[in-house]
C-alpha cells in the first residue's frame, strides 16, 4: 500500500539560518529531516530534488543567488526526476521557504511532471515566514493536481519534533484518502500496512486537536 507515496523534497545541508538569525552548520537539511521522519512512519519512497549547479557553501551567497533566481523566474536544471512517476498518486512535497515561496528548483520539478490524478501534500520549513506564497504558486504551476492544505514547520525545531510532524503527516494522509481521522486512534505503520487502513470508523478530527498541536504547525486554508 505504501508504494504509491513519494516524498520529493528540496533541502540544503551545510550552513543554514537558525533561530535568532544565526548561521549554523548542519549535516542534514531541515526539510530532508522532516521528510525522513514522515517516510519512516508512513512508508513510501524518498526523492531529493537536486540542482545540477550546486549552491555555494557561503550561506549569504546562496541567499543572493536565490533572490536572483526568483527575480528572473528561473528554472534551475535538475539532476534527475523520479523514476516510475506513474506509480505514485500521493506526493508529499517538501521545501524550505526561500524569499516567501519555494526555491525555483521546485518550480522546475513541478513543471517537469504530469500531475493529472496526483495529490500533493505540501510541507515547508522556514524561520518565520510560514508557507508564504508557496501554495498559491504551486496551484499555478500544477493546476491538474489536487493540492491539500500545506503545513509550515519552524526549521530549527524540526529535529526535536518528530512526533508532532508524524502526527500531522498521518492526518494529511487520511485527508488525501478522504478517510476520517482521530488522533487518539493512530495505528502505527507496520508490516507494509498503511496507517489509515484500519481507520475507517474514526471520527473527524476535533478542533481541540488542532489547537493542541497548533504551536508546532499551522494549517492554512486560505492562500492569497
Ligand atoms: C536562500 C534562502 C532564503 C531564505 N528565505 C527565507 C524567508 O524568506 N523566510 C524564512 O522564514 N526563512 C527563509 N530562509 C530560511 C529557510 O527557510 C529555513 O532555514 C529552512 O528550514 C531551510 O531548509 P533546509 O535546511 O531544508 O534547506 C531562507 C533560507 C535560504 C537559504
Amino acid at each position: 500500500m505504501s508504494q504509491n507515496i513519494l516524498f520529493a523534497d528540496f533541502s540544503l545541508s551545510g550552513p543554514t539560518l537558525q533561530g535568532g538569525m544565526k548561521i549554523a552548520n548542519q549535516a542534514k537539511g531541515n526539510t530532508r529531516q522532516a521528510a525522513e521522519f514522515i517516510q519512516n512512519a508512513v512508508g513510501g519512497v524518498l526523492f531529493s530534488i537536486e540542482t545540477v549547479q550546486s549552491y555555494p557553501h557561503d550561506h549569504m551567497k546562496t541567499i543572493q543567488i536565490a533572490q536572483e533566481e526568483l527575480d528572473e523566474n528561473a528554472r534551475p536544471a535538475l539532476k534527475a526526476l523520479p523514476e516510475l512517476w506513474n506509480d505514485y498518486d500521493i506526493i508529499y512535497l517538501g521545501y524550505p521557504n526561500w524569499w516567501n515561496t519555494f526555491p525555483m528548483a521546485v518550480a522546475t520539478f513541478v513543471e517537469s511532471l504530469d500531475w493529472s490524478g496526483k495529490t500533493i501534500i505540501p510541507f515547508c520549513t522556514n524561520e518565520g515566514s510560514g508557507l508564504g506564497a508557496s501554495i498559491r504558486d504551486l496551484k499555478r504551476l500544477a493546476p491538474k493536481a489536487k493540492i491539500l492544505d500545506g503545513v509550515s514547520f519552524t526549521g530549527h525545531q524540526v529535529a526535536s519534533c518528530e512526533k508532532k510532524i508524524v502526527r500531522w503527516a498521518k492526518e494529511a494522509l487520511c485527508c488525501a484518502h478522504h478517510i476520517p481521522f482521530h488522533p487518539h486512534q493512530l495505528i502505527p505503520f507496520q508490516n507494509g500496512q498503511s496507517p489509515y487502513e484500519s481507520n475507517s470508523h474514526n471520527r473527524i478530527i476535533k478542533d481541540s486537536f488542532r489547537k493542541e498541536e497548533g504551536d508546532m504547525y499551522e494549517f492554512r486554508s486560505e492562500h492569497k
